[in-house]
């Protein structure tokens, strides 16, 4: 055993992941066996110094791509190899941070041709996280609480607004539904601050719909690029608990989560009606049939404007193949069907049609109870 330190807790890191962790790069990515047993010492004695180890680009880079390999939610992770790993451990202050971060939404969003993209920050310490952005993406929308009760904006982050509006953020003169909302940094040596985004950094599609001309007077936007940013990164037993990732994104996820549902834009009663439908019915499929045109105008929207975006169905051809990729490489197939399938129209894809091993091996994302609500600093 390493003798332990008094002056802190520090709490060691564990070796038997990071042995393991270092087998599996090892394997992956064929180098010769001294290689590991030379790494692999260096580790053991780091560690043995000071109580954890500073990775190698490669060894985060391989990490953060497998932990992508192996989270059960997402649907794209046939496009894994292809993630670009930024490492920003280097970011000490919160403008540093905001820096990065800046340059990360810029890199992936690439004028819409949209790159799988993630920067990784200090990792934690001792006593924790060394750099948190409290926001759960870098890029959403305000919700302003009327008077009256109703929410102006995404009536999700109502909560974390009135909190960002306590800490002293302005927002707008003119308030609209489709305001950003500034980050909220944190680092170890610093208090928490507001950091606005800069608008050139923010891509955003205003969405019409191909036959249904009435459709651009719902006045509906949406960002080009979800760049999840309250995921801890775990790979060899070290914690990222700042590393924002981006994929592209997914027709549904927009039309019909974030426009269609009640707490959160709460579309579907809308475009319905204006559809011409009895939205009091409960045999004319109105719900579908909106959501329906919602998607057909967000794909739509994004496609014209030249923002990458996916559909449901070549999604699910998508991970079907990533699969069977995984299994004729060996590899059980992780997944949790209710993610997967969570889409509309999943249902008329391969994906649909077999279960996946629900297990969470690490190298993986976490989403830490303390920041599964409102985004909030933990
Ligand atoms: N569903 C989330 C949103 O609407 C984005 C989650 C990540 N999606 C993705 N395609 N990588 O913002």
């Amino acid at each position: 055993m390493v003798p332990q330190d008094d002056e802190d807790d520090r709490s060691e890191v564990d070796l038997d992941e990071a042995r393991a962790w270092l087998e599996m790069f090892f394997t992956e990515k064929p180098r010769r066996r001294s290689d590991f047993e030379t790494r692999w010492a260096e580790v053991k004695t780091e560690v043995a110094l000071t109580g954890s180890y500073t990775q190698t680009f490669a060894e985060i880079e391989w990490g953060a791509r497998v932990a992508w390999r192996q989270s059960v939610r997402c649907i794209g992770r046939g496009r894994w190899q292809s993630l670009v790993v930024r490492d920003a451990r280097h970011a000490r202050t919160i403008d540093e941070v905001a820096q990065e971060l800046t340059e990360h939404l810029r890199f992936a969003t690439n004028e819409g041709r949209i790159r799988s993209t993630i920067t990784v920050f200090r990792a934690d310490g001792p006593n924790g996280p060394r750099v948190v952005v409290a926001n759960d993406q870098l890029v959403r929308y305000a919700g302003y609480s009327q008077p009256d009760g109703s929410i102006v904006g995404d009536q999700r982050y109502a909560g974390f607004t009135s909190m960002l509006r306590d800490m002293g953020w302005r927002p707008p003169a003119q308030p609209s539904r489709f305001d950003v909302l500034p980050w909220l940094i944190k680092t170890s040596d610093e208090r928490p601050r507001i950091v606005p985004v800069p608008p050139a950094a923010v891509l955003e599609v205003s969405i019409t719909h191909p036959t249904l001309p009435w459709f651009a007077e719902l006045g509906l936007r949406w960002h080009a690029v979800p760049t999840i940013s309250n995921m801890r990164l775990r790979i060899g037993g070290l914690d990222y608990s700042c590393a924002p990732f981006n994929g592209f994104y997914l027709a549904d996820e927009i039309a019909t989560r974030n426009f269609g549902d009640a707490d959160r834009y709460d579309q579907l009663a809308l475009v319905g009606q204006r559809m011409g439908l009895d939205t009091g019915s409960d045999t004319n499929f109105w719900q579908m049939r909106a959501a329906v045109e919602l998607n057909t105008a967000v794909l739509h929207s994004f496609r014209a404007a030249g923002v990458r975006m996916a559909e449901p169905a070549a999604e699910s051809a998508l991970m079907a193949e990533f699969a069977r990729r995984e299994e004729s490489a060996g590899r059980r197939v992780f997944g949790d069907w209710s993610w997967i399938n969570g889409h509309l129209g999943s249902v008329f894809g391969p994906s649909w049609h077999r279960y996946y091993d629900t297990e969470e091996p690490n190298p993986n994302f976490w989403l830490d109870p303390a920041r599964t609500a409102e985004p909030r600093l933990p």
